[in-house]
Order: structure tokens, then C-alpha cells, then sequence
């Protein structure tokens, strides 16, 4: 059964070649669920408005379960005769009740039914994709908090910055997922909108009831507007805006895990379930998924450049261009999921070595300015206390020593408001305990955040 049936139109039916550029149902099959769940929902409300009998809508419900469940079973043959998962499931339905399956389309165009079926499959899967991210919070949370105590320098340049708790580098993290978070559910309220109804274009002559349909499949929201509604991915580029900001973060997490497991800083390893070796080398020990996970990061993007591209020309309303904003969505969904099947995992068996962390902490010019705030603390100026401290970190070099091994006279003779305490500031802990504002890398701040996070996890597991 080809475009025959379809469509009254055409003399022949389109040429094998056209059918398998022009088809959607290699990828669209993922939407069946929604397909169905969609059409049902339709032809009750076309019974309950008078529009087509009881009858008909019942035995269109059931035979669609039949159809859902023989779908599910690998019971079903897709094929590139017909274009996608609608003509499908429709097809099929008229194989089985005739007449009455040929109600189903009615006040109904596959401009509306396409962008029903997207915006339910993207409100379920954006709260599993927040489900995984809040998996990957918690084993980044158990981590800060099974290494409380652990220092490593801060890098601002990927130079050595200032000491910072491990607990507040991994924190940083938490923080950026939970704006991720943030950003899907908020892309969520606004496609979380019913646009069937819309037709084609314009609406329908037939009196459907779309707040029927509305309740029925729980939407908030009608569209206000039927060209809008059949016209617009916005809400396809919002996802995968999302999807690729939370990427980013992702990548720029592997990339300070794949340093952190260099010989040259050694902070830390992945456990072996969670690495990959050489073929040629035999020593080799590879961060491979932080790497993967980095280079998906392209993917995403390139995902979302592709759906911007593909709207950015098109007049109202509808354009068949339009076909082309699943596969982009699809696979950064997969992509995204893949990432976090392996990370939170990856993460949680990692190990730290706080020995080595607080080995590279140790520098002492890593609390050169906690030497100009204690200039600061005796009425120094801050711009002179950086100038002041700048000239004896040139002393030291001149003198071939650390900035912890200069004597009480040798900072006097740079500057006379040098003290006892200046010469015994240099120590890692010491410059960490006193951070101590709101926000700040301190023991007791850290503590603070990690409590926050606990309690929050608390809240979501509640509601
Ligand atoms: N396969 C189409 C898509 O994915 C469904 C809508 C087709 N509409 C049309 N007028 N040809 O966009």
C-alpha cells in the first residue's frame, strides 16, 4: 500500500528513490507511544463533540493498544512505502476496522499530530535526563564529602591561583548541573502546550473540543495560535540550547579529570572499570569515557546549529524542512543519556590521592595574597599591599628562595609593615580555614554547601 491510498491526487505513486529520501520513519518509529497515545486521546474527544460515533472511537482505542503492543513486541513492519510513524499506525488501523479506522484523521493534519508526538516524548524524556543529572550531583556530592579535608592549588590560567578544597572544585560542579536542570525543566513548561487541534494550518471547520483533548493528555496549556503551533521548533532548539550548554559543563568536567590524571599533576585515578588501555603500550591506563564524553560534546552542538539552520529560513507555516528536527533531537538525547549512563559511575569509584593534591598546594606563592591581605589587615592599602608583595616575590626569585623561606628582616627591608604572622602564613590549610565568607573555599563554608546539596537531594526526594 503506497501513496495510492493517501492520496486521491496522484496517478502513480512516487518513485523508490523518492520514498527513501523523502521517508521519516527510520527515526520517527521512536515516537509510536506517543503516536498512539496522541490519536486516542483525539478520537475520544471526536466521539464526545459528535464528530464520529462512539463506536468508531472504541474500536479505534483498542485496536490502537493492539497496534502499541504488537509495535512493541517487533510484531510490526515498518517500511519506507509510507513516509512515517502517523501513516503507519493510521495505515494499519484502516487495514483492521475499515470505515471506522478512516475516522481517526479527521479535524487532524500530520502537522499538528508531528509536533503533539515531539513535545510528549520531550516532557517525559527531559525529566529522565533530570533524573540522571541530579545521579551524577549526588556521586560528585559523595565524593566532596568522602574528601572533606583534601587540598589542591586553583588554577585560574591553568596557573597555580590560590588553595582550594576538592570539596569546592567537585561543589562548582554541582552547581552548573543544577543549572542545567534548571534550563531543561524551564524549556519543559514552555513546549508542555497542546497544539492538536491546529490542522494543517488554519484550524478546522468541525467543532473539536480542544479542551477535551487538553485534559485528556494533561497539558497545561492550548496553543493560542494553529500557524504558530504547526510552524514552530523553538522549542526544539531551546532543548538542545540546554542539552548543549549541560555538554559544555560535562566536557569541561572531563577536562580538568583528564589532567588531574596526568603523571604531571596525579590528583587522582579512575578505577579500572572505568578506564581503557593500549594496544601498543602495555603501561598505558587511559581516561578514555572523560575523553569520549568531551568529544560528544561536538555532537551536541553540531545538533543544535543544524535545527537553527534548518528554521532560520522558512516562511510560515509548515515546510517539509521541518522533518529534519528529529534526527539532531534524537541523537543528542542518546548522546546525552550515553554520557550519563557511564559518568555518575565513573565518578563514584574514582579515587583521590589528598597526598598529592596538597603536595602541588604547597607553593608557597599560591598565598601571596593572603600575604597582601594581611598588609591590608595593618592599614596597607590593597593596590600598595599587591605592589609590596609583588617586589618580594621578586626578591625571592633574585634570591634564588621560596616566599616561606624569607626571614622577618629580609620582608622588612621590602616593607617596613612586614610582622611575625606575614613570614608564617604559607601554608595551604591556613589560607583555606580562613576563607571563610559566604560562597568561599573555607572548611566551614564548604561544609555549608555540602550541607545545602544534602538537604536538597533531601527536598527532591520528597516531592
Ligand atoms: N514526516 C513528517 C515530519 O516529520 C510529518 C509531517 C508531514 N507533513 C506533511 N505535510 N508532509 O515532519
Amino acid at each position: 500500500m503506497g501513496s495510492a491510498l493517501w492520496s486521491g491526487r496522484f496517478a502513480v505513486s512516487a518513485a523508490e528513490s523518492v520514498k527513501n529520501f523523502t521517508e521519516s520513519i527510520s527515526y520517527d518509529r521512536r515516537l509510536y507511544k506517543h503516536d498512539i497515545q496522541g490519536s486516542k486521546a483525539h478520537a475520544k474527544m471526536l466521539a464526545s463533540a459528535g464528530i464520529i460515533p462512539e463506536a468508531s472511537a472504541r474500536a479505534i482505542c483498542e485496536e490502537l493498544d493492539k497496534i502499541c503492543k504488537r509495535i512493541e513486541k517487533g510484531d510490526f513492519t515498518f517500511t519506507s512505502d509510507l513516509e512515517d510513524i502517523h501513516m503507519h499506525i493510521e495505515t494499519e488501523l484502516i487495514k483492521a476496522l475499515g470505515d471506522e479506522g478512516a475516522r481517526v484523521h479527521t479535524a487532524r493534519s500530520r502537522n499538528d499530530q508531528v509536533c503533539l508526538d515531539i513535545r510528549l516524548y520531550l516532557r517525559e524524556e527531559i525529566v529522565n535526563i533530570c533524573d540522571r543529572i541530579r545521579d551524577l550531583q549526588k556521586a560528585l556530592i559523595e565524593q566532596a564529602d568522602a574528601n572533606k579535608r583534601a587540598i589542591l592549588p586553583g588554577f585560574t590560567h591553568l596557573q597555580h591561583a590560590q588553595p582550594v578544597l576538592f570539596a569546592h572544585h567537585f561543589l562548582a560542579y554541582v552547581e552548573m548541573l543544577e543549572r542545567d536542570i534548571g534550563r531543561l525543566m524551564d524549556a519543559r513548561k514552555r513546549l508542555n502546550v497542546l497544539p492538536l487541534g491546529s490542522g494543517a494550518i488554519a484550524g478546522t471547520t468541525l467543532p473539536i473540543d480542544r479542551e477535551f483533548v487538553r485534559k485528556e493528555l494533561d497539558f497545561p496549556a492550548m496553543s493560542r495560535n494553529s500557524m504558530d503551533a504547526v510552524a514552530s521548533r523553538d522549542f526544539t532548539c531551546e532543548v538542545l540550547a540546554a542539552l548543549s550548554i549541560f555538554s559544555m559543563n560535562i566536557s569541561r568536567l572531563s577536562e580538568d579529570l583528564i589532567l588531574w590524571m596526568s603523571q604531571e599533576f596525579s590528583f587522582m585515578s579512575f578505577s579500572d572499570a572505568y578506564t581503557t588501555g593500549s594496544s601498543l603500550m602495555p603501561q598505558k591506563k587511559n581516561p578514555d569515557i572523560a575523553e569520549i564524553s568531551r568529544g560528544k560534546t561536538g555532537r551536541v552542538y553540531g545538533s543544535l546549529i543544524s535545527i537553527l539552520t534548518i528554521c532560520k529560513g522558512l516562511p510560515l507555516t509548515y515546510n517539509r524542512d521541518l522533518q529534519e528536527d528529529k534526527e539532531g533531537l534524537f541523537d543528542a538525547i542518546d548522546t546525552v543519556f550515553g554520557v550519563l549512563s557511564v559518568y555518575p559511575d565513573m565518578i563514584r569509584t574514582m579515587t583521590i590521592y589528598p597526598e598529592r593534591m596538597l603536595q602541588a598546594a604547597n607553593d608557597p606563592g599560591l598565598m601571596a595574597t593572603d600575604l597582601a591581605e594581611e598588609l591590608v589587615r595593618e592599614g596597607v592599602p590593597f593596590r600598595h599591599a599587591h605592589h609590596k608583595v609583588g617586589a618580594l616575590v621578586r626578591y625571592a626569585q633574585e634570591n634564588n628562595k621560596a616566599l616561606n623561606e624569607i626571614t622577618l628582616e629580609e620582608m622588612r627591608s621590602v616593607f617596613p609593615e612586614a610582622t611575625e604572622a606575614m613570614t608564617a602564613l604559607f601554608k595551604p590549610e591556613m589560607a583555606v580555614e580562613k576563607r571563610d565568607v559566604f560562597g568561599a573555599t573555607g572548611y566551614k563554608q564548604v561544609e555549608k554547601q555540602l550541607a545545602f546539596w544534602k538537604e536538597h537531594f533531601r527536598e527532591t526526594a520528597e516531592n
